[in-house]
């Protein structure tokens, strides 16, 4: 039996993955989630939410597809991992994810670059003015953007009426992408919304993990944390969002280990302890403050 139906919920409370349904509208998400949202509606063409790893650009990212689909008149693409080699390579996937229709004499791998441009101007063209539709385009990771593919944004970014743009564009990525939007004058002008997330404050994380716990279907009247333990959570993540489910995730695993029936701080402690031997056995060394995530960060990509 896994351990989220031992302690009485339907779902795992405190998984990685980037689920909607356990996105909780934090201040700060709240705040760009919203925004971003009047943006798109207005059409003012380029946002950008710049965020540390683990600080929920992802989970925020899934939230806006699902708040995409809920209203009407959209056409959107997210996509996950934008290393494109070329703009022919970026194009490509483009023309293909948009499902644009190609008349039959056009063959994507030998198109010239301004064709393969003109085609997806057309596109535009038909649904966002014709149709009336709004056209998105999410791009999480956009660190790992190129200059080239930055500058065939810029140049989608163009193609506009009078009054509106014709591709609203939503980038997601750590800061790195900040200097390198910074060499490029031409596309930092065009931004229209632009946001830090930033780590939680201590009664964020708390809602946040109230939040996880309840949509995952526990429902006992006696609280599952203590206050302690709360703020040993918030001391030791220091409010990074990926920190906290990770922390929390083994810290029930830890509380039906010890056969308890709430998470108090000598639980939080020991499972901080533990990952800290961990470390230190497998040469990992941390400091104090690092978190049981830290180490890993780097190999998360979703
Ligand atoms: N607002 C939030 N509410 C609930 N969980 C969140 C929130 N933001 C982030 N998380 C959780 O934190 C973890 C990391 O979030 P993620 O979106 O992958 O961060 P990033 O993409 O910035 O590295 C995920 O497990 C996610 O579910
Ligand atoms: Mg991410």
């Amino acid at each position: 039996m896994s351990y989220h139906t031992l302690l009485g919920f339907s779902k795992e409370p405190f998984s990685t993955s980037p689920d909607p349904d356990f996105f909780y509208l934090t201040k700060e998400h709240d705040m760009a989630l919203t925004s971003i949202l009047i943006e798109i509606r207005l059409k003012r063409g380029l946002n950008v939410v710049f965020g540390d790893v683990g600080t929920g650009k992802t989970s925020l990212s899934r939230k806006l597809i699902q708040e995409l689909k809920r209203r009407g008149n959209m056409i959107f693409h997210i996509i996950l991992n934008p290393s494109f080699v070329d703009e022919r390579q970026f194009l490509t996937s483009l023309v293909k994810n948009f499902n644009v229709d190609l008349p039959s004499h056009v063959d994507l791998s030998k198109e010239d670059i301004l064709n393969l441009r003109d085609v997806i101007q057309k596109f535009l063209i038909e649904k966002a003015v014709t149709e009336k539709q709004t056209v998105v385009l999410v791009i999480d990771e956009a660190q790992k953007l190129n200059l080239s593919t930055l500058e065939t944004l810029r140049i989608l970014l163009n193609f506009e009426t009078n009054e509106y743009k014709l591709l609203q564009l939503v980038l997601l990525g750590q800061v790195e992408l900040y200097p390198k939007i910074m060499q490029m004058p031409n596309f930092l002008d065009r931004i229209s919304f632009k946001y830090t997330l930033n780590p939680l404050d201590v009664q964020s994380t708390r809602e946040l993990i109230l939040y996880r716990v309840k949509q995952a279907g526990y429902n006992s009247a006696m609280p599952l944390f203590s206050d302690e333990a709360f703020s040993e959570i918030y001391s030791y993540t220091r409010g990074y969002p990926r920190k906290i489910t990770m922390l929390c995730h083994q810290v029930l695993k830890e509380l039906i280990m010890q056969n308890k029936s709430a998470v108090d701080r000598e639980i939080v402690r020991d499972v901080i302890a533990k990952e800290q031997q961990f470390m230190q056995a497998s040469g990992l060394g941390m400091t104090k403050e690092a978190s049981p995530g830290v180490y890993k960060e780097k190999s998360f990509d979703n």
